[in-house]
């Protein structure tokens, strides 16, 4: 055994050995070595750049004439933008350069005016970093987190603009390494910190998993979700709960339901039963019933049993609940069945539930109280598993009604329902109701009331990242679906909730704009820099290569001859619609949530943000492009006031 081990060890750290020399670096205590891009020690700038006089023609070596003293820079030489005084302007720009460290560490100082001091990171003509000074003449570690731009390559441009005072910037010690300098600024005040959500729900601390439980009652949206009450990562299932007024401000309650000798809590579902088929409440006042799995063998008082599905009520608003005495309701049928989903079918009078059975199977099953269980159907979707969701919907502008079966990736049939049979629409094969790259778990509202027919989704954005955060995983902007007849056939539409205005604070709007290729269009709008945003917007491709949105170094780019949208690894096919194309993108601490012509494309991805770069920009390349509009709203947090 111990052999192998030190083989393993040697052949990986010879690979990795291999792997550095052919990218001619070294590496010491199995970490790459930090590569120098300037130390600024030589006599001149070398093959770096200049423009304007603030620079002037080699490195400073401390404080200029009239400048308070410089310190904090190595060695002797430094970059010092103050030759000829605050008022002086000008650009020092490095050559092209292969982005291969995850993190590139600099100092500075100088003046802290963002846009006007400081040093930027290019790639293709587009900033993807930025810091400015912080009004000191002594110079500190800034970092850059550049993983996701690793194999780019790019340009460093120190510039300033500015003439007033603190017209100036100072830099030293570029470095490549994969080792940051500079700490993670963390505010660790509940809910304000670095990479905390502000307007998505993530658990007060530790793990969440998938929406559960998701049900309208008395005013208030309930959000249970998959929880670790003990740990950063995933174990221990709990259901944990939360309550909003508006599905955008949350409050974080007790447990709903704590893992028991039958299993930890896995995931599910819950209902309001309006009419006590049950029993466990009063017509007066229904008990909302929770169906969920008990995944028996995942905790040592489950040792040996399966997993089996299980009915939770409460009488009280959804504040306490009380497992069924005779649970399970359902017994083991298959491998790890799970993911109960219950609806109401009015027209028998019966619950219906769609189950997770293996591989690519799911059941469907009827009810008279929630209690004895019929299996009536399986159905199997190619591309899917876990996390059923089965409930109607209209098509759009037509009379007809739907229903729609997905799985936890969001993949869906459509197809009718009689009470007995799901028969998917001849030929449908399973369509993908989101392309992003975290969303999964998708679960939609019950009982919302029907007057609003609304359905409303929310997925888990699985795999997102939260560095040294309190706090694991989030939940996805809470999206309505609609159905709509296209040629192809009938599709699924996503788009966030009309509530999200509630948090709307400032607002740019621009009508009928040409872009110049190289313009920003929000250069002047820095009251949204580092914001949560609510951005829509229209525009005609027209004969130009290429859209790009930037936002805090993530690109967005929409390619006008492939007529594609890709960021973060993914790419979605979006037509224009009569010449245009709409967008509408979310942006959170971490996430970026893209929506293409009203709902036809919807992406749903994770991001981890350097916490310095605030910057977002709008440009065009090839020829000018036209927007017929342009919104941004700035959002308010939604924790303004949670503790
Ligand atoms: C989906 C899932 C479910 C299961 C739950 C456990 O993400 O694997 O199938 O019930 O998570 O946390």
């Amino acid at each position: 055994m111990k052999r192998v081990m030190h083989f393993q060890l040697f052949v990986s750290l010879a690979t990795l050995l291999a792997a550095a020399m052919l990218a001619g670096a070294e590496i010491h205590n199995g970490k790459m070595d930090d590569v120098i891009l300037a130390d600024f020690e030589q006599a001149t700038y070398g093959d770096w750049s200049t423009v304007g006089t603030a620079f002037g023609t080699e490195p400073a070596h401390g404080a200029l004439p009239g400048q308070m003293p410089v310190s904090g820079f190595l060695g002797n030489g430094l970059v010092n933008s103050f030759h000829g005084g605050d008022a002086a302007t000008g650009s020092l720009t490095s050559r092209p350069f292969l982005i291969n460290r995850s993190v590139i560490n600099f100092l500075v100082s100088g003046g802290r005016h963002p846009g006007e001091t400081g040093l930027r990171l290019v790639i293709n003509g587009v900033t993807v970093r930025t810091t400015t000074g912080t009004d000191s003449e002594r110079l500190d570690w800034a970092s850059w987190d550049v993983q996701t731009l690793e194999g780019k390559t790019a340009r460093i441009e120190i510039f300033d603009k500015a003439v007033g005072g603190w017209g100036h910037i100072n830099v030293d010690q570029i470095i490549l390494s994969d080792t940051r300098k500079a700490p993670v600024i963390m505010k660790d005040v509940l809910y304000a910190e670095t990479y905390r959500p502000q307007f998505h729900f993530s658990a007060k601390k530790n793990w969440l998993n998938d929406p559960n439980g998701l049900v309208y009652y008395q005013g208030e949206y309930h959000l249970f979700f998959q929880h670790n009450p003990d740990g950063i990562n995933w174990g221990n299932m709990t259901w944990g709960h939360a309550v909003s007024p508006d599905l955008v401000h949350w409050t974080q309650l007790e447990h709903a339901l704590l893992p028991d000798k039958l299993g930890t809590m896995f995931s599910g579902s819950a209902v309001v039963d309006w009419h006590n088929t049950s029993g466990f409440g009063t017509a007066a006042e229904p008990p909302i019933v929770a169906m969920y799995t008990a995944a028996g063998g995942t905790n040592p008082e489950s040792k040996g049993e399966p997993f089996t599905q299980c009915i939770a009520y409460s009488t009280d608003k959804g504040r306490t609940f009380t497992k069924y005495d005779h649970n399970p309701v359902v017994p083991h049928i298959a491998a790890e069945n799970r993911d109960p989903k219950l609806i109401w079918f009015a027209p028998t009078r019966t619950w219906v539930m769609a189950l997770y059975l293996d591989k690519e199977d799911y059941a469907l099953f009827t009810s008279p109280d929630l209690k004895g269980w019929k299996q009536i159907q399986t159905v199997t979707m190619p591309g899917a598993s876990e996390c059923p969701d089965f409930f109607p919907i209209s098509v759009q502008g037509e009379k007809t009604r739907k229903w729609i079966l997905t799985g936890a990736n969001g993949h869906y049939l459509v197809g009718d329902f009689d009470g007995a049979q799901f028969k998917s629409e001849p030929g449908f094969t399973p369509q993908i109701a989101d392309n992003g790259a975290n969303y999964y778990a998708v679960q939609s509202y019950s009982d919302i009331p029907s007057a609003d027919g609304r359905r409303i989704q929310i997925a888990w954005m699985n795999g997102g990242r939260y560095p040294e955060m309190p706090f694991n995983q989030q939940m996805s902007f809470p999206c309505e679906l609609t159905l709509h007849r296209l040629p192809d056939g009938l599709r699924l539409y996503r788009y966030p909730v009309k509530e999200i205005r509630g948090l709307y604070d400032s607002a740019v709007t621009y009508e009928s704009i040409s872009l110049s290729p190289g313009i920003n269009a929000f250069e002047k709008n820095e009251s949204i820099k580092g914001r949560e945003l609510d951005i829509d917007l229209e525009f005609e491709p027209g004969t130009a290569t290429e859209l790009v949105l930037s936002v805090r170094g993530e690109l967005i780019i929409y390619n006008c001859k492939e007529q594609t949208i890709s960021f973060l690894g993914k790419s979605s096919h979006l037509e224009p619609a009569n010449g245009k194309v709409q967008l509408r993108v979310l942006i959170d601490r971490t996430t970026i949530e893209l929506f293409g012509n009203g709902g036809r494309v919807s992406m749903s991805s994770c991001f981890v943000p350097s916490p310095e770069n605030h910057d977002v920009s709008l440009t065009a390349s090839g020829a000018p492009i036209k927007l017929p509009s342009i919104k941004v709203h700035t959002l308010k947090s939604a924790w303004q006031g949670v503790h």
